[in-house]
């Protein structure tokens, strides 16, 4: 499976020819400019995790113009429904799982906040396990850190955590350490840092103490891809 990041927490997963956006946040976001853009962007499904303007994005546009399947919480997706007239959605709730042609996800807990811009509730945020190519990806999504990461690393064997490091408005680099001990990823891809000064880290010294504690990282300049080879 091939990963790219678009910069804040927008990555593209390509996993076995499904094109998957996750949370494209595109035009507004200053990391993303040059690499990417919401008017051109390939999508056979958009993924979710909150109703935050720098998570649902550009959504709207995106669904509307390629027909791809919006997967997110059930107010999320009537949302989209209702508001936008998008009908290709499929709608989950914390703790469930489905299996889809392109994989397994399981819609898991996110300690945060989630209401659209406008000011609509958007239910519960959310992070995603997702079972691909033997893989498993854990995408936490805005989250602080919780006790039952705990029972995420007893259950699943994440090979890739996309961990939110940015501070202010998430759990920052103090809490990685702790938290990808919880978790024990295999490899752990930084999100949601230097889009803006409020989320502004020195992310050289957190691969720094990160490597120090035993835990390997990958650090992606946006537009920059990696591969996680199948299991
Ligand atoms: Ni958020
Ligand atoms: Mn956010």
């Amino acid at each position: 499976m091939k990963i790219t990041y678009y910069g804040h927490s927008a990555l593209r997963l390509d996993v076995l020819g499904t094109r998957i956006l996750v949370d494209p946040f595109l035009s507004g976001n200053p990391l993303a400019k040059g690499v990417v853009s919401a008017d051109t962007v390939e999508a056979d499904v958009i993924l979710l995790t909150h109703a935050h303007g720098d998570h649902f994005g550009d959504t709207a546009a995106i669904a509307r113009r390629t027909g791809a399947l919006v997967v997110a919480n059930h107010e999320i997706v009537s949302y989209v429904q209702s508001k936008h007239g998008h009908g290709r959605v499929h709608g989950m709730n914390t703790g469930g799982s489905w299996d889809f042609p392109w994989g397994r996800l399981i819609q898991t807990y996110a300690r945060h906040s989630s209401s659209f811009p406008d000011g609509t509730y958007g239910g519960n945020p959310n992070g995603y396990l997702l079972y691909a190519e033997g893989r498993c990806l854990y995408l936490m999504g805005d989250t602080a850190p919780f006790a039952e990461m705990a029972w995420i690393g007893e259950e699943h064997d994440v090979d890739v955590a996309f961990m939110p490091v940015g501070d202010n408005y998430t759990m920052g680099p103090d809490d990685s350490r702790r938290v990808a001990r919880l978790i024990a990823p295999a490899l752990t891809v930084p999100v949601h840092f230097n889009t803006f000064d409020a989320i502004r880290i020195d992310v050289e010294a957190w691969e720094r103490r990160m490597g120090a504690a035993g835990f390997r990282t990958l650090v992606l300049r946006p537009g920059a891809s990696f591969e996680v080879e199948p299991a």
